[in-house]
């Protein structure tokens, strides 16, 4: 484009967006522009119409009204490869790379001049070798995928959208997945982008995230476009207010008395999936009414620890102890009969069943619990206001309650998930990663349930690599590195540089 014309016309306006689904209004007459090197942030509650607005724009859904225009011309976007076309790359939250294939091959998949993906190959990793030197990506073409950790992968994301020259690029939740160091790095990666003229469209829940790195912020609820506001002129209390529509006022963990040991671990000994040991002797207590948070850079045997506590991975030496009993060794349905609740990180996948209801999702593990059988026979009245309830606390926006869950917005999906595992009582309750991709007020609202779940007595372990998060709910931390807890801090008192520099393994452990 050029370089007068990219001064006056926006790359990108749509205006008056408009998508119907069954039962929800997803975008209802938005606007939205974007303008050549800068960052604009799309925020707004979960099931807001963000991601609607974006597959729209990528040419996964049509518009029922409204019109995209492109460098000034009004543009039909029918397909994903038109949008590419045009200069728009998409990434999605759950990455479309193929495992079993090569970085290269991963990103000359779907190229038009890949004829042959052996004889474009060499071309292919030169270019990739390129781009990578252009911004700082480091990646190895010959690499296979599913060799890759999840920064790593997202950047072959993001590697195979320049190579098809985008000048707008599309991030859905891009760092809901990653750990600390991973978002420092695509932030430095998308600030070179911008700096050499590219725009991108950013969407995030995490409000630190979204203030560091827009230039302009555009706030939807439910469906419409609220405002648009300079990134440098926002603050997070507006912000959060303009995205639920009231105040939302700031939560703090009451003080509280722990009781009793109810989980205790001692010197647990677990292997890795490939490395020999995921868990090097480890010991930890949680007691009745306090909530324990594990952080730690993902891959230091966190998920190791937590499978093997639920039952779900073998044990090499040690033991566990749920209240009073010996769980060690036992079945999933063994140790969840001693009191264990979990809520395990890779929920969408071991949580849900998309093509079943939001009913019969919150019934899933609840399916022989007497308040909702009698003799046998579903209690039908009892089953919808029981559902009706939890959708109504945890703010599951749903046309309805016999709506597929598949069709629920992502951040929806979660709080569904949520709302089943956190309306028990266990004893020992476990939770992985509480709010991923869920919106600033219902993030707040699943803390306050946890802390419910102390003030009745059970002992909480949540596990997120989210420390802004395990900071603010818990009552001491752990650190894990490399397979152990190599220090124990009180959040009331401990800087988060103390706590990032005990994760990152450089420094010593602190009596606790
Ligand atoms: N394919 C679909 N079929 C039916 N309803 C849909 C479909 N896709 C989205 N919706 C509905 O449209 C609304 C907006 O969803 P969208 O995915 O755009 O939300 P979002 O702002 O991206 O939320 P989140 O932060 O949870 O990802 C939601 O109510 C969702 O349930
Ligand atoms: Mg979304």
């Amino acid at each position: 484009m050029a370089s007068t014309q990219a001064a006056s016309v926006p790359l990108l306006e749509m205006h008056g967006i408009t998508k119907q689904f069954p039962g929800v209004l997803a975008n209802d007459r938005v606007d939205f522009d974007v303008r050549a090197g800068e960052v604009h942030t799309l925020f707004g509650e979960n099931g807001a119409g963000k991601s609607t607005l974006m597959k729209i724009l990528y040419g996964l859904y049509q518009p029922d009204a409204g019109e995209i225009i492109l460098g000034g011309q009004p543009t039909v976007i029918r397909s994903p490869a038109m949008a590419i076309a045009h200069g728009i790359g998409m990434i999605h939250q759950h990455f479309m790379l193929v495992p079993t294939m090569t970085v290269a091959q991963n990103v000359a998949l779907g190229l038009k001049s890949s004829r042959g993906l052996l004889t474009d190959s060499g071309r292919v990793s030169a270019r990739i070798r390129e781009l990578s030197d252009t911004y700082g990506l480091a990646i190895d073409p010959g690499a296979l995928v599913h060799q890759l950790s999840v920064g790593e992968r997202q950047r072959v994301e993001i590697i195979k959208t320049l190579y098809r020259d985008v000048s707008l690029l599309v991030l859905d939740e891009p760092t809901a997945v990653l750990t600390p160091g991973e978002v420092r790095e695509l932030f430095r990666v998308l600030k070179e982008m911008i700096a050499s003229g590219l725009a991108v469209v950013f969407i995030s829940h995490k409000l630190n995230e979204v203030l560091e790195l827009s230039d302009r912020i555009t706030v939807l609820r439910a469906g419409r476009k609220i405002a648009t506001v300079d990134a440098a002129d926002a603050s997070r209390d507006e912000l959060a207010t303009m995205m639920v529509g009231h105040e939302v006022a700031a939560i703090s963990l009451p003080p509280g008395t722990p009781g009793d040991v109810r989980l205790s671990v001692a010197e647990l000994r677990v292997p890795g999936d490939r490395a020999a040991e995921a868990v090097s002797g480890l010991s930890l207590d949680v007691r009745a009414g306090e909530i324990v948070g594990i952080a730690g850079v993902s891959g230091n045997g966190q998920r190791e620890l937590a499978e093997a506590i639920a039952g779900l991975r073998p044990v090499t030496s040690g033991r566990i102890v749920i209240d009073g009993v010996d769980v060690t060794g036992k079945r999933p349905a063994g140790v969840r009969h001693a009191g264990l609740g979990y809520v395990p990180e890779e929920r969408m996948r071991d949580g849900l069943i998309g093509d079943f209801t939001v009913t019969e999702n919150l019934l899933l593990v609840d399916s022989t619990s007497p308040a909702y059988f009698r003799h046998g026979f579903i209690r039908p009245e009892q089953v919808r206001r029981h559902c009706a309830e939890l959708v109504h606390d945890f703010t599951v926006r749903t046309p309805s309650l016999d709506t597929p869950a598949r069709n629920l917005s992502g951040g929806n999906i979660q709080k569904l998930i949520m709302a089943r595992e956190l309306s028990r009582s266990p004893g020992v309750l476990l939770v992985a990663q509480p709010t991923r991709g869920i919106d600033v007020a219902s993030a707040q609202y699943i803390h306050e349930r946890l802390f419910r779940q102390r003030a009745a007595g059970t002992a909480v372990i949540v596990v997120s690599e989210d420390l802004d998060e395990i900071m603010t709910i818990c009552d001491r931390v752990l650190v894990m590195y490399e397979g152990n807890v190599v220090g124990t801090v009180d959040p009331r008192v401990t800087s988060r540089e103390t706590v990032g520099l005990l994760m990152a393994g450089t420094a010593a452990a602190t009596p606790g």
